[in-house]
C-alpha cells in the first residue's frame, strides 16, 4: 500500500513537472492538450528511466501501454466485425450488414505507431474504421504488420504489401462484394509511410490488375534522409512527438547500432553515394515560402558513418525518394498536415512533388493540428481536433471514392 502511494505520488510530481509546456495560443481545448502532452512525456520519462535502470527497454514499456487500449472485434446492428488474416497477415474486417444492389467501395487502413506500436485493435482506430464503414457503406480493412524492433524494415512494408495484394485479387474482391475500381489505401503517421509506399508499388506492379483509385495520407512521415527540416527545428520539443523520440524510434526501425541515432541527430547519417537523392527532399525548393523563409538551407554532411545502410536509399523507407516518373502513376491523393508536428514538412513536400508531376492532390493543413490527433477520438483522451480530422478525411473519401 505504502509503495503504491509513493509510486502514485511520484507519478503526480512527474506529471506536474511536464505540464507547463507552452501550448500555442490557437490550439483548441488547451488544457486537454496540455494534459495529453504531459501524459505522453511522463510515459516517455518513465520508459527511459526503466531502460536506463535495465528493467525493460523503452519500446517494451510503451508497447505495454498501447496494448491496454486494444479492443475485441465487436459486431453491431449495422456492421459485422471479424478478426481474420489475408495470407497470414492479421486484419480486422468491417462488412456492412445491409444488402447492397451494387458492389461496395473499400478502404484499407494502415495504423500509425512509429513502426513499433499499435494495432487496428486500438480503440481509436477501431472507432475510425467502423465509422468509415458506416458512413460510406464501404468494406473496411484494418491491417496489422510485424512491429519493430523485433522485426525491422522492410518487414512492415512486406506485410502491408502482401495483405493488400491478396485483397486485390478478383476472387477476394468478389467474395466481399467490393467494386475493384473504387479502392482506397489510407494511413496515419508511420501507417501513411506504408500506405504511400504500397500505393507506389501497387500502381507499378504489372502482376496486379486492379489499381488503387485514391490514397489518403494523414500527417504522414515520408522520409528519413534529412533530419533537419524546418518543422524538425521548430517542433523539436513538440507536443506528443519530440525529435529525440522520433530519431530513437526511426533508428531502431533500421538498426540497433547506437552510432546511427547519434549521427542522425546531427543530420550526418547518410552515405556519400546518396547525394543525388537530396533534390527529392530539398525543402528550400519544395516547401511553400511561408514555411522556409525563417530558415537557411544547409546540405546534410554525408559519409560520416563508417558504414552505409542500403535501406536508407530505399523508396519503401522514404516514399519521397521516388523519382518523378514513379510518382506520375499515382492516383488522386489526399494529404492532411498538422502545423504543430515535426512531420509537417514531409507532407508539405509530398504535396509539391506530386503537384509538380501533375498528380491531383487535395491538401488540408490544420493550423491548430498536432501529431497523432486521430489517436485522441475516444474516451478518456478525446479531442475535438481528432473528430474534426476524422470528418474531413471521411467526407473527402465519401466524395472521391
Ligand atoms: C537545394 O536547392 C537550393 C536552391 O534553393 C540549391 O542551391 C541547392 O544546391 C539544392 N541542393 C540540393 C542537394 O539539391
Amino acid at each position: 500500500m505504502g509503495f503504491k502511494v509513493l509510486l502514485l505520488g511520484l507519478l503526480c510530481v512527474l506529471f506536474a513537472s511536464h505540464i507547463y509546456v507552452s501550448i500555442p495560443g490557437n490550439i483548441e481545448e488547451r488544457w486537454k492538450v496540455m494534459a495529453l502532452d504531459a501524459v505522453a512525456k511522463t510515459c516517455t520519462f518513465v520508459a527511459l528511466c526503466f531502460e536506463n535502470i535495465g528493467i525493460m527497454s523503452y519500446e517494451e514499456f510503451i508497447s505495454m501501454i498501447f496494448r491496454l487500449d486494444y479492443t475485441q472485434p465487436l459486431s453491431d446492428e449495422y456492421i459485422s466485425v471479424t478478426d481474420t488474416a489475408f495470407n497470414d497477415i492479421p486484419i480486422r474486417l468491417y462488412l456492412p450488414k445491409r444488402k447492397s444492389e451494387t458492389p461496395r467501395r473499400a478502404v484499407i487502413y494502415i495504423h500509425g505507431g512509429a513502426f513499433h506500436f499499435g494495432s487496428f485493435k486500438q480503440k481509436a482506430f477501431d472507432f475510425l474504421n467502423r465509422w468509415t464503414a458506416n458512413k460510406l457503406d464501404a468494406v473496411v480493412v484494418g491491417l496489422d504488420y510485424r512491429l519493430a524492433p523485433q522485426y525491422r524494415f522492410p518487414a512492415q512494408f512486406e506485410d502491408s504489401f502482401t495483405a493488400i495484394k491478396f485483397f486485390l485479387q478478383d476472387k477476394i474482391l468478389t467474395k466481399y462484394g467490393v467494386d475493384p475500381t473504387r479502392i482506397c489505401i489510407s494511413g496515419d503517421s508511420s501507417g501513411s509511410t506504408l500506405a504511400a509506399a504500397v500505393t507506389q508499388q501497387v500502381q507499378s506492379d504489372l502482376e496486379i490488375k486492379h489499381k488503387i483509385k485514391i490514397q489518403a495520407l494523414l500527417y504522414p512521415y515520408l522520409q528519413l534522409i534529412d533530419s533537419y527540416l524546418p518543422s524538425h527545428q521548430e517542433y523539436e520539443h513538440g507536443i506528443v512527438l519530440t525529435r529525440d523520440i522520433a530519431i530513437k524510434l526511426m533508428s531502431l526501425y533500421l538498426t540497433e547500432d547506437e552510432a546511427f541515432p547519434q549521427a542522425m541527430r546531427k543530420n550526418q547519417h547518410m552515405p556519400l553515394e546518396s547525394r543525388h537523392l537530396f533534390k527529392f527532399v530539398n525543402w528550400s525548393t519544395l516547401l511553400p515560402k511561408k514555411y522556409r523563409k525563417d530558415h537557411a538551407y544547409t546540405e546534410p554532411i554525408l559519409g560520416r558513418l563508417s558504414y552505409s545502410l542500403p535501406a536508407l536509399m530505399d523508396i519503401r523507407l522514404s516514399p519521397l525518394l521516388a523519382d518523378d516518373s514513379q510518382l506520375q502513376n499515382l492516383p488522386l491523393t489526399y494529404i492532411l498536415t498538422c502545423e504543430y508536428d515535426i512531420l509537417r514538412d514531409d507532407g508539405l513536400m509530398y504535396v509539391s512533388r506530386l503537384q509538380n508531376v501533375g498528380v491531383q492532390v487535395v491538401h488540408d493543413h490544420i493550423e491548430d493540428g498536432i501529431h497523432a490527433a486521430l489517436s485522441y477520438m475516444t474516451a478518456p483522451l478525446y479531442l475535438n481536433l481528432g473528430l474534426r480530422i476524422r470528418d474531413m478525411y471521411v467526407n473527402w473519401l465519401d466524395k472521391n471514392l
